[in-house]
């Protein structure tokens, strides 16, 4: 199954449900998938992460680039970026993200993918959260 054929496209999901929303999601990734995370500071991106990590018993988090990445290992293993404090395009060269944008040993998952400029590759899907009330979120399956 494709993340494309993920269902429905919109939904409204409470911060405390987000690792519910997560393991849904599951069935669709596999190795290889690159996914952006995009919302608002405090949207729920990196809960969304953590207990997606959790769902895979993830055991240990390291972080090769300080602050920019962070390596789950589970069962399948999770590149997890946050781009808010890229500096430059350059930058992104310095963390070597070509590794990121084909990881074919795991999957990765990027908040502010729009920090990746020309190098977001086409047609990525990205899930986009937005506040709703105080604690739930309009979670929305976005392709780019
Ligand atoms: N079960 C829960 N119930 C209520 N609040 C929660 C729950 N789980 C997480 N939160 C809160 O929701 C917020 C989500 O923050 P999170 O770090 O996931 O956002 P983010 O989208 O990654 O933001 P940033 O862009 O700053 O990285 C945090 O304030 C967190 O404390
Ligand atoms: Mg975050």
């Amino acid at each position: 199954m494709n993340i494309s054929d993920f269902q429905p496209k919109e939904q409204v999901v409470t911060l405390g449900a987000l690792s519910e929303f997560s393991a849904t999601l599951i069935p669709f990734l596999s190795k290889g998938m690159v996914l952006g995370l995009k919302g608002d500071m405090g949207a729920g991106k990196t809960t969304f992460v953590s207990s997606l990590a959790a769902h895979y018993g993830a055991q240990n988090v390291s972080s090769p680039t300080f602050a920019l990445v962070n390596i789950y290992e589970g069962d399948l293993r999770i590149y997890h970026l946050d781009l808010y404090r890229l500096e430059d395009e350059a930058s992104l060269f310095s963390i070597d993200i070509d590794r990121y944008l084909h990881p074919h040993d795991g999957i990765s998952l990027i908040e502010w993918p729009e920090r990746l400029g020309r190098l977001a590759p086409v047609g990525m899907p990205v899930l986009s959260f937005a506040y709703d009330a105080e604690e739930s979120r309009r979670v929305s399956l976005l392709t780019t």
